[in-house]
């Protein structure tokens, strides 16, 4: 039987950089479900598609196949043979993959390769629905969050050392936003799953946060 670590949790918490550092410490594979369907967003926008069309979004997953390599232990997202991984952190890209990720054909074309990945590697796979609906049987479950100010500010920052100059209030408006989609689509919306256990890192470090995780993984054994 293969390990899992679900990590769930909304937009900004901390999620991808928690789950990178755990996977480094214990040998697992980090799984960013967040990028696959950040791969599907650029799909429809290279296909140039609005998000609320529904049916030509459908018919359009037929097409797409969407697989994942690692380069030097860090996750590529393959797009119909093309390595996107570069672009897939944009904002409209973002906000794209928040909005049509509502929808059910969109989420089954993933699952089902989260699933594989799952049962073929030990891995801690961050998302909003893994510990509720991917990987309901995972072995930890944890639900990450922080409040909106924190999670805004933590992004400005991380904007501002790339050297892009944004706006905090545009910022946690987005993030507001984002929450309110994820946490009520009807399919697999993010919710804290009933096993899961909850840290707010919102006053927390990531070492805490990363032994907190690893004590809580002890207690599982
Ligand atoms: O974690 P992220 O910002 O890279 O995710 C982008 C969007 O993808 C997010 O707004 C909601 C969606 N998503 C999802 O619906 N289910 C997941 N397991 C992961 C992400």
């Amino acid at each position: 039987m293969k390990y899992s670590i679900a990590i769930d949790g909304p937009a900004g918490a901390g999620k991808s950089t928690i789950a990178k550092e755990l996977a480094k410490k214990l040998g697992y594979i980090y799984v960013d479900t967040g990028a696959m369907y950040r791969a599907m967003a650029l799909y429809f926008l290279r296909l140039g598609l609005c998000a609320d069309q529904h049916a030509a979004i459908a018919e359009s997953c037929k097409n797409v196949r969407v697989a994942i390599e690692y380069l030097e232990g860090v996750q590529q997202i393959i797009l119909n043979g093309e390595n996107v991984t570069a672009f897939l952190r944009e904002e409209e890209v973002g906000r794209m993959a928040s909005a049509t990720s509502i929808y059910p054909e969109v989420r089954m074309k993933l699952v089902e390769l989260q699933r594989e990945l799952a049962a073929e590697e030990d891995v801690i796979m961050d998302g909003r629905d893994i510990g509720t609906y991917v990987l309901p049987n995972a072995n930890v479950k944890i639900y990450l969050t922080a409040s909106v100010e924190t999670r805004a500010n933590r992004r400005y920052l991380e904007l501002k050392e790339k050297g892009i100059e944004s706006n905090y209030e545009e910022i946690k408006k987005d993030i507001e936003e984002r929450d309110y989609r994820d946490k009520n689509r009807e399919f697999a919306p993010l919710l804290q799953a009933e096993d899961a256990v909850l840290l707010d890192t919102s006053d927390m470090t990531v070492e805490e946060v990363i032994n907190s995780i690893l004590t809580i993984k002890e207690k599982a054994k």
